[in-house]
């Protein structure tokens, strides 16, 4: 089989890196990858901005199979072109991505299932919304309708915070993204992503894991995609898990389907989980990042047979089987992300960390300048280490970490600090 992946971070490694070890794999094309990725396919001239570009690149080289990594190009319709085009693509059409894409979609999606989620209303308009508003107590919840980076959500302590944010996003802060917010109850709880595919019918459920979204240790500082990840996560357990399925994921790919608009691809389920009773933050239409990387480490079957049959309408005749060991994963930040930070520092020893017992490291704002590693973003490398625990995951993780010379990086002390204190 010859398979297309688009993207360039650490997610996209981990998949790249999964799908290599498949005997079903001929070839593999990458549009961006990275100077990690590239080690296990060819890379592409084309820019994964470039819907049409991807799409006749794919026909092309007579690819079987294209994974889509990110939500940017599933939002612009990859997916939709790729399937006009005759090509079968992992991941969702335009319209049904919207699960992600739009806040105001995702609810009233999960009204009409009945799935659990915070009470909400939607708004245009600010002197409604912030009477709205006032119908809740602190913590305030404030979120642009769109994609807005990561950067979208605003949590305010107080009322005046929580107007300001109104008044900022309705006058354009993140522009179409924000031209309409949501504003919702706020959860308690404590989260855990959960991950199933789906062929839009059939449901193969994955497993959880839980990251880190905060930039400093114990929790602190500014919110990131995520500065580390680990599996399993204790908070997931097998009720959870059997509430999630029943209460959330069924029932929302059921409505998808009833409308017309079946999903197709991986469904990423943020969760807010409280008394063991999961209830939806969100939904992405795509793995999570970082997580994917430590799914990927668990996961002991041929991935690249399950990302077909998603694709293709046959997920029913797929099983996958897991590592019972945990996974943890460090990453290694450019000093100041999630602020302004300065590209092309060089970075040593990756190959030393890849050396230790257990770790494999997966690039993602990495380049190569005369023939050395700099580093080309605010995320830059990730380590994931196996172990019996993850306790001793994170421990062997940091040991990878030690192993990298790169004075200009970052990266928190404290990952997995949540379920090293419980047991696995
Ligand atoms: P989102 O982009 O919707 O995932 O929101 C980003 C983060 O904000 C989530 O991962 C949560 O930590 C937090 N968050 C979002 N919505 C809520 C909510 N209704 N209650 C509590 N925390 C929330
Ligand atoms: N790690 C969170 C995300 O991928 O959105």
């Amino acid at each position: 089989m010859k398979v297309l992946l688009i993207g360039g971070g650490g997610r996209e490694h981990a998949l790249g890196w999964k799908i290599a070890q498949s005997p079903h794999l001929s070839k593999l094309y990458l549009i961006p990858g990275n100077p990690g990725l590239n080690q296990h396919g060819e890379i592409l001239d084309v820019s994964a901005n470039d819907i049409p570009g991807m799409t006749a690149a794919a026909q092309t080289h007579g690819v079987d199979l294209v994974v889509v990594g990110p939500e940017a190009p599933l939002s612009e319709g990859l997916g939709d072109a790729l399937r006009a085009a005759g090509i079968a693509c992992f991941g969702p059409d335009k319209k049904p991505a919207r699960l992600e894409t739009s806040k105001k979609f995702m609810k009233e999606i999960c009204a009409a299932a009945g799935a659990p989620t915070a009470s909400y209303g939607s708004f245009e308009d600010k002197t409604a919304a912030k009477a709205f508003l006032k119908s809740f107590d602190p913590p305030f919840v404030i979120k642009a309708d769109g994609l807005a980076a990561g950067k979208g959500v605003v949590i305010a302590e107080t009322l005046h915070d929580a107007e300001a944010a109104i008044d900022d996003m309705l006058a354009g802060q993140f522009g179409d993204a924000s031209a309409s917010i949501v504003i919702e109850e706020f959860m308690a709880g404590e989260e855990a992503s959960f991950f199933v595919l789906t062929d839009g019918d059939a449901i193969l459920p994955l497993i959880a894991a839980q990251d880190h979204k905060r930039a400093y240790d114990g929790d602190k500082g500014p919110n990131t995609g995520g500065m580390g990840a680990y599996s399993p996560a204790p908070v997931f357990t097998e009720k959870v898990r059997e509430r999630t399925m029943e209460t959330i994921i069924r029932p929302v790919i059921e409505e998808m389907k009833a409308r017309g608009e079946p999903y197709q691809g991986v469904l990423y389920a943020g969760l807010m989980v409280e008394n063991e009773t999961p209830r939806l933050v969100e939904f992405n239409a795509r793995f999570g990042d970082p997580e994917c990387q430590v799914l990927m480490r668990l996961l002991n079957s041929d991935l690249l047979p399950a990302l077909h049959a998603a694709a293709t309408g046959t997920l029913s005749e797929v099983s996958l089987g897991w590592s019972d060991e945990a996974c943890a994963l460090i990453v290694m930040a450019a000093e100041g992300y999630p602020g302004a930070y300065e590209m092309g520092s060089i970075i040593r020893g990756v190959d030393s960390a890849n050396a230790q017992p257990g770790v494999v490291v997966f690039h993602a704002g990495t380049d190569e300048r005369d023939g050395a590693l700099v580093s080309n973003g605010g995320r830059v490398l990730n380590i994931t280490a196996t172990g019996p625990d993850i306790k001793s995951a994170v421990a062997q993780a940091y040991e990878g970490v030690a192993a990298i010379d790169w004075r200009q990086g970052f990266y928190r002390r404290d990952i997995g600090w949540r379920a090293i204190g419980s047991t696995k």
